[in-house]
């Protein structure tokens, strides 16, 4: 399998990854078809495509030629056969646990050609551990974009234990053809690197306010504007979507240990359903 063998790309999963890995694809001219398992939720993640393409084009980032090409080359799809049936390169952005990512596996893999490379864009979870249930773990690879996929330039290209060159060769190439800068990460483990680093910023941040240390607005004007971030810590956990956030720190705390333990604020955000953007309401307002 080549790059260049790569025509239909499917997207598992319209969420705010999935919609905006699509958007992507889309952009660099692929067919795309992108599947959930319920008609809004793919109809919501094509309207989110539809947005996101015309915000490009109205601050000529795009022309709006390229932005009406690449919406056509995304379609929505529910059913699973007719999503994956002429796929060369699927993409899994489904929610971030271990069973879900699995279940879709076994709905995709009779319908997938045999050539098809399955890649998944797991925040943290072990590569070897979900290829393993494929039947086609030496074709599966970690591919983790960063949120929002349209604006950022980096790709983690994760190996598994049984992930081959070639599957891991081409998933770099793909990355590269979408204008992003695949980084390879050698080792499978917990949040691979950026997670790794991140997510445990974020949850510090959240300790602190739980320990009533210092408050949001304390804290993002210091991560923002001191240390340099893009984002403050708490506007980055809302882009990101703190239900994200806190089932990757569950998973650092299972394997890796009890400094990656979530924080009582976390913990309230999640109770709270207060997921950030994608709910209207994180730690700050957006209705
Ligand atoms: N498509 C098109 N436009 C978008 C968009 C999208 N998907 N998302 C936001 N925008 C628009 C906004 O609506 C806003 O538009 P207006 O100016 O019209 O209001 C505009 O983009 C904001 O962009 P700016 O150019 O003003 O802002 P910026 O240059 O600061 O860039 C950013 C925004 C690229 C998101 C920047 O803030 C940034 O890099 N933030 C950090 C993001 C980050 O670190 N992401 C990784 C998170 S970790 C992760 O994702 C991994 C994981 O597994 C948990």
């Amino acid at each position: 399998m080549e790059i260049d063998d790569i025509e239909t790309i499917a997207v598992l999963g319209a969420g705010n990854m999935g919609h905006g890995i699509a958007e992507v694809a889309a952009l660099s001219g692929y067919t795309v078809n992108l599947r959930d398992i319920k008609e809004e939720f793919v109809q919501d993640g094509y309207e989110q495509i539809e947005w996101s393409l015309e915000k490009l084009a109205e601050k000529d980032q795009i022309t709006d030629e390229k932005a009406e090409d690449a919406l056509d080359n995304v379609t929505p799809y529910v059913d699973v056969e007719e999503a994956v049936g002429d796929a060369d390169f699927v993409i899994e952005a489904v929610p971030e646990q271990m069973d879900i990512k699995q279940d879709v596996y076994s709905d995709v893999e009779e319908h997938l050609p045999e050539h098809a490379i399955v890649t998944s864009n797991t925040s943290s979870l072990s590569i070897t551990d979900l290829s393993e249930v494929t039947e086609r773990p030496e074709q599966f690879a970690g591919m983790h974009f960063f949120n929002p996929p349209v604006r950022m330039q980096l790709v983690e290209v994760i190996s598994g234990e049984h992930t081959d060159e070639e599957t891991l060769a081409v998933t770099e190439a793909l990355a590269e053809d979408f204008d992003k800068t695949p980084v390879r990460v050698r080792k499978d483990s917990p949040g691979f690197i950026v997670n790794r680093i991140l997510v445990p910023l974020m949850n510090e941040a959240c300790w602190m306010v739980s320990e009533d240390a210092a408050t949001v607005e304390e804290i993002d004007s210091t991560t923002k504007f001191d240390m340099g971030l893009p984002m403050g810590s708490f506007e980055l956990g809302d882009q990101v979507g703190h239900d994200v956030t806190y089932h990757v720190l569950e998973y650092m705390n299972d394997v890796l240990g009890e400094a990656y333990e979530p924080a009582p604020f976390l913990e309230e955000l999640i109770e709270e359903e207060r997921y950030g953007k994608k709910s209207g309401e994180g730690v700050y307002d957006y209705e």
